[in-house]
């Protein structure tokens, strides 16, 4: 009789388990595997830019494989290797330089795999080895720079700016194209007048390093500082500090980014403007690679909405940033 109990109890218990077993939600399908090569963490921007693009493949349903090529062409080209021969659906990465990828897009191609290009573009002859890039309008960007440097010229009444820059990365798309649209921009303007153009590589301590250099060189002759991002802007202003000047008024400092620690020092009154590069480009990438598989045609070229934050605006209530 006990035994008959027991045979029952485990009979009920196993049936039980089996509900409980069909109750549990099914692990979702991805509706696609994405290879993403990151070109490394450079800066604010980067960190938030990995950030958000895994944010979003969880929210997109995407399988992502993100691989983060630490400033190395090379590592990047090895890692759209390993895509292709995992045979992903779609192939995204972040160009460090705009040169040197034919071989490696066309091995893509040859594939029948997409590529789509995320925050920086690439110079090549054969248009089809990429169907769409998603990132800043960096030309834009540095006429915006310009553009606020004018007006605040305008208003100080002053005829006479020295300007030095601290330049990006070399051969990077944001680095070219933000040069150009400020000399192109402040080009017939008499009062603008280019002391020194260096190479901070988009990096905290090379800016500092450039600082050093041209303040030793220049000192007080010194108007403008143009960085062309935020890291390298963090790292001049002690470097200008430590010499005694004062940021924001003995010399204009103007940036490009705008993450979180570069707005409050802005607010502090240290920068003098800083337009905006954001790097929130998940949804857009998630987005164009679900449209590029199920085979509709995308934008060749998707830009953000973008906007410069200077010293006359109000930002008290502007939402955190997010990088
Ligand atoms: O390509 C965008 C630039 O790269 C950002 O302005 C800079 O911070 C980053 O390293």
């Amino acid at each position: 009789m006990n035994g008959k109990i027991y045979a029952l109890i485990a009979l009920l218990l196993c049936c039980a388990m089996l509900c409980g077993c069909q109750e549990k939600p099914k692990a979702e399908e991805p509706n696609l595997v994405l290879g993403f090569s990151q070109l490394g963490s450079e800066s604010s921007f980067r960190i938030g830019n990995t950030k958000d693009i895994e944010d979003k493949a969880k929210e997109y349903g995407v399988s992502l494989m993100m691989d983060n090529a630490n400033q190395k062409q090379e590592n990047q080209i090895n890692a759209i290797r390993r895509f292709i021969a995992y045979r992903v659906d779609v192939i995204a990465f972040s160009p460090i330089v705009e040169e040197g990828w034919d071989n490696v897009l066309t091995e893509a191609k040859q594939a029948g795999i997409p590529v789509i290009l995320v925050d920086r573009t690439i110079k090549t002859e054969d248009e089809s080895l990429y169907v769409s890039q998603i990132g800043a309008d960096f030309y834009r960007e540095g006429v915006m720079a310009a553009e606020y440097l004018m007006k605040k010229a305008d208003e100080m009444g002053r005829d006479h700016l020295r300007i030095v820059e601290i330049t990006g990365t070399e051969n990077s798309t944001p680095m070219k194209q933000r040069h150009d649209g400020f000399w192109d921009t402040v080009a017939g303007d008499e009062r603008m007048e280019l002391l020194e153009s260096v190479n901070g590589d988009f990096l905290r301590s090379r800016g500092a390093e450039c600082m050093r250099y041209l303040l030793e060189k220049y000192g007080e002759k010194i108007d403008v500082i143009f960085s062309h991002n935020d890291e390298m802007t963090m790292g001049a202003l002690p470097q200008i500090e430590q010499e005694g000047f004062a940021p924001g008024k003995d010399m204009l400092l103007i940036s490009i980014d705008g993450g979180q620690e570069a707005i409050d020092v802005l607010k502090a009154g240290k920068i003098n403007c800083i337009v905006e590069c954001t790097p929130m480009l998940g949804s857009l990438l998630m987005e164009t690679a679900q449209a590029v598989k199920e085979g509709q045609r995308v934008d060749r070229v998707i830009h953000p909405v973008e906007r410069a934050f200077c010293d006359a605006d109000d930002l008290s209530a502007l939402p955190p940033r997010g990088y």
